[in-house]
């Protein structure tokens, strides 16, 4: 039976059940529900709304609900329209009409606010966790190659020779921002609006502070009309994720080319690649793509459910519950890709041969103006006459290293003899020293600042 039937003559259309019903996907905030309502049943018991026998009697209940959750046997009903429905009516079920007496000052509004913001908070902890495991994965293959060289890109044209450390920490940074976000979103989540009834605030004398604090949140809304309205918080968690899925996607797109036998720096584990139906040759990147793919899912989320907040009038409104599948989904597919990514991080197989093999010379020639720039001529200058040099070594069919003297002393006098010197590419990173740079001394101070933060 529906909670609100009293005021209708007919039951409602079957196919307006199907539109309106929110079982099918709000029952996996069973848990939630029943923690909010034996935190509830104590309040409004505290409170002398109800006596303290009725209130044992609804804990009982809820206890029982609780198991048969936890075991698989919980039955819903027809009439289940959400799972604060049927949580209540198994409740009544169990115990009788004064299970009728814990919704006394409460509405669904505040309910599903109360249940949704403890499903977050705690999707929020076990994505953190994820993430660590990835970041750890991250610095643990850092740390074997702070020696290993391979060309740093920039419009995906090879650049300056960077330590493969230096790579893969980039992305630790992002993830550790990641982290942040999703702690700081979590911290505005961990508000209760139980106690806002449906949107004016209750008149029963509930300590409403008690009751937050007892549910595990920190504080209680200030607000009981934002309080049913608002999901702020789900649209920060919804966006935190989706820029950590886009830092994912950036990551599987790095791996997905440097494992192109074009490029052959990497090569993905068995157990972590793909093969081909019809080409038996095939190694295929298929969760690196699905990382890439999912990245959209996340993002189309976060941008449906904001569509769906702004035009909004105060209070609460039906609309708000597609909240649920938006975060949910988002929720269910970071928990999928993070797993995997970690391990293919872990079981990468790094080609440093040829690596090192892709490292041209003209990836020295920005060292190549500097040696220039310490012999006195200004950066602009020397950044012509490398570009000649460069041009010239095209021309000539040679690599830059192998211009003779002469040539590059006709076109600056300022070349010298050491200029011999330039053309080392371990060199010219150990020379990147300063703090954040790709030296091996600076990514070791890298190295400890990470330690540290996955320490803490
Ligand atoms: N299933 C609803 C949701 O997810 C619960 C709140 C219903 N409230 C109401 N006044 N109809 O938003």
């Amino acid at each position: 039976m529906a909670l609100w039937g009293g005021r209708f003559a007919e039951p409602s259309d079957h196919d307006l059940r199907a539109l309106n019903d929110s079982i099918g996907f709000d029952r996996r905030m069973w848990r939630q529900d029943i923690a909010g309502s034996m935190a509830y049943a104590r309040a409004i018991a505290a409170a002398g709304i109800i006596t303290r026998e009725e209130a044992e009697s609804i804990l009982a209940g809820l206890e029982v609900v609780r198991g048969e959750f936890e075991s698989g046997a919980f039955v819903f009903q027809a009439g289940d329209e959400d799972i604060h429905t049927a949580v209540e009516r198994r409740l009544t079920e169990l115990i009788g009409a004064v299970g009728g007496k814990l919704h006394t000052g409460r509405s669904r509004n505040d309910q599903v606010a109360t249940d949704f913001r403890l499903w977050v908070m705690d999707a929020i902890d076990e994505i953190d966790g994820l993430l660590h495991s990835l970041q750890a994965a991250l610095l643990e293959k850092a740390q074997a190659h702070t020696e290993t060289l391979l060309p740093g890109y920039t419009h995906l044209q090879p650049a300056q020779p960077i330590s493969v450390a230096h790579w893969l920490l980039s992305f630790f940074w992002m993830l550790a921002r990641d982290r942040e976000r999703l702690r700081d979103a979590r911290r505005r989540t961990a508000v209760s609006p139980l106690g806002s009834g449906a949107l004016a605030g209750t008149p029963f004398a509930i300590d409403r502070d008690q009751l937050a604090k007892t549910l595990g949140f920190d504080t209680c809304s200030s607000n009981s009309l934002d309080a049913v309205s608002d999901r702020d918080f789900a649209a920060e968690t919804l966006f935190a994720l989706a820029l950590a899925g886009t830092h994912l996607s950036r990551l599987a797109e790095d791996v997905i080319i440097y494992s192109n036998p074009l490029f052959g720096f990497i090569a993905l584990d068995d157990r972590y690649s793909t093969g081909s139906s019809l080409m038996p040759q095939k190694r295929n990147p298929d969760p690196l793509e699905l990382a890439r793919g999912k990245s959209g899912r996340l993002i189309g989320h976060l941008s449906g459910l904001m569509t769906t907040l702004k035009g909004l009038p105060s209070g609460y409104n039906k609309d708000l519950q597609e909240d649920k599948e938006a975060l949910f989904d988002a929720v269910d597919t970071v928990k999928l890709l993070l797993p995997v990514l970690t391990a293919v991080i872990r079981t990468l197989k790094l080609d440093a041969e040829k690596m090192r093999a892709a490292l041209g010379d003209d990836l020295l020639a920005t060292d190549l103006a500097d040696y220039l720039v310490k012999n006195g001529l200004p950066f602009r200058q020397a950044h012509h006459v490398v570009g000649q040099a460069v041009r010239a070594a095209q021309a000539a069919a040679a690599r830059l290293s192998q211009l003779p003297l002469d040539s590059l002393r006709q076109l600056s006098p300022l070349f010298a003899e050491d200029v011999r010197e330039v053309f080392d590419f371990d060199a010219a990173v150990a020379r990147r020293s300063a703090a954040g740079g790709t030296a091996p001394s600076a990514v070791a101070q890298q190295i400890e600042a990470a330690k540290a933060l996955l320490s803490r």
